[in-house]
């Protein structure tokens, strides 16, 4: 796949929940291959509630996501062979080991061709010591599921990887690490949609920016902007500007 190919379109997204809130509101995102987007927004925001919309998790009130041209919700099937999620707390069987985890998932994700030698060169390549592959991971460390979840992402060769604050808990090693994977998994041609608090990493590491306030995207900074800005301070002013929480609307759309 070329660079520059959208991965993912998000196209007038919206989500009200059942208590009538507002979270996602009219949102449109395209996402291409070879390009790190993070959406820092301030807690309810709505961020977690786009990537659950993404991942086909939750419908739509209004609006439509395509994953590699594919509509998430009329093919969720489909969609989701082209997408890895990890999140902030990966969901992993503590009773496995780190091997047997890998294998699981990736077979669960329709692999079936995958050797203990791709298995083992994966878990070398997220930072997962040899010693830790046939340990169960009830033991693990938060880096250590963090990676443990990269490398389930990277078996699955899914083009759009979704992360949900991926950094958050981890020590300032281990996040670097981390953003060093996703930024090779970029070169590499996936497309990275990244949620996070973490201002001075999103600026290091995005090749463009969205801030996330009531549901929509109140402003998206290209690489060059994010590089000539105060990110923090624009960020607070628009942070300011605008209601933090997920509205209350009357009626369901
Ligand atoms: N399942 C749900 N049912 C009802 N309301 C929800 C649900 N999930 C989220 N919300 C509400 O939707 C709004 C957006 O929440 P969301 O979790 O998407 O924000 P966020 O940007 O991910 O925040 P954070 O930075 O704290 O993770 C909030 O007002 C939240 O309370
Ligand atoms: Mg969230």
């Amino acid at each position: 796949m070329a660079q520059n190919d959208v991965l993912l379109r998000c196209s007038n997204l919206t989500k009200v929940y059942d208590n009538s809130v507002l979270a996602v509101d009219h949102l449109n995102l395209n996402i291409h291959s070879g390009e790190i987007f993070c959406m820092l927004g301030a807690n309810g925001a709505g961020k977690t509630s786009t990537l659950m919309l993404i991942l086909g998790f939750s419908d739509p009130t209004e609006g439509s996501v395509e994953i590699c041209g594919i509509d998430v919700n009329k093919n969720p099937l489909e969609a989701k062979k082209h997408v890895a999620y990890v999140s902030e707390n990966v969901q992993l069987y503590g009773n496995f080991t780190a091997r047997q985890n890998l294998d699981f998932f990736t077979k669960l994700a329709g692999r079936k061709d995958a050797t203990d030698e791709d298995y083992k060169n994966v878990l070398l390549r997220t930072g997962l010591a040899e010693e830790a592959h046939k340990r169960k991971v009830k033991g693990f460390s938060k880096g250590m599921r963090q990676r443990l979840g990269i490398a389930i992402a990277i078996m699955k060769q899914a083009k759009l990887i979704l992360l949900d604050e991926p950094t958050s808990g981890l020590d300032p090693k281990g996040g670097m690490e981390f953003l060093r994977l996703i930024d090779d998994m970029r070169k590499e041609g996936c497309g990275i949609l990244m949620t996070t608090h973490d201002i001075f990493r999103a600026k290091e590491i995005a090749d463009r920016v969205g801030i996330m306030s009531s549901g929509n995207l109140v402003r998206v900074l290209e690489k060059e902007e994010v590089e000539k800005s105060d990110l923090e301070d624009l960020y607070l002013q628009y942070i300011s500007q605008n209601i933090t929480h997920g509205r209350i609307v009357s009626g369901k759309k």
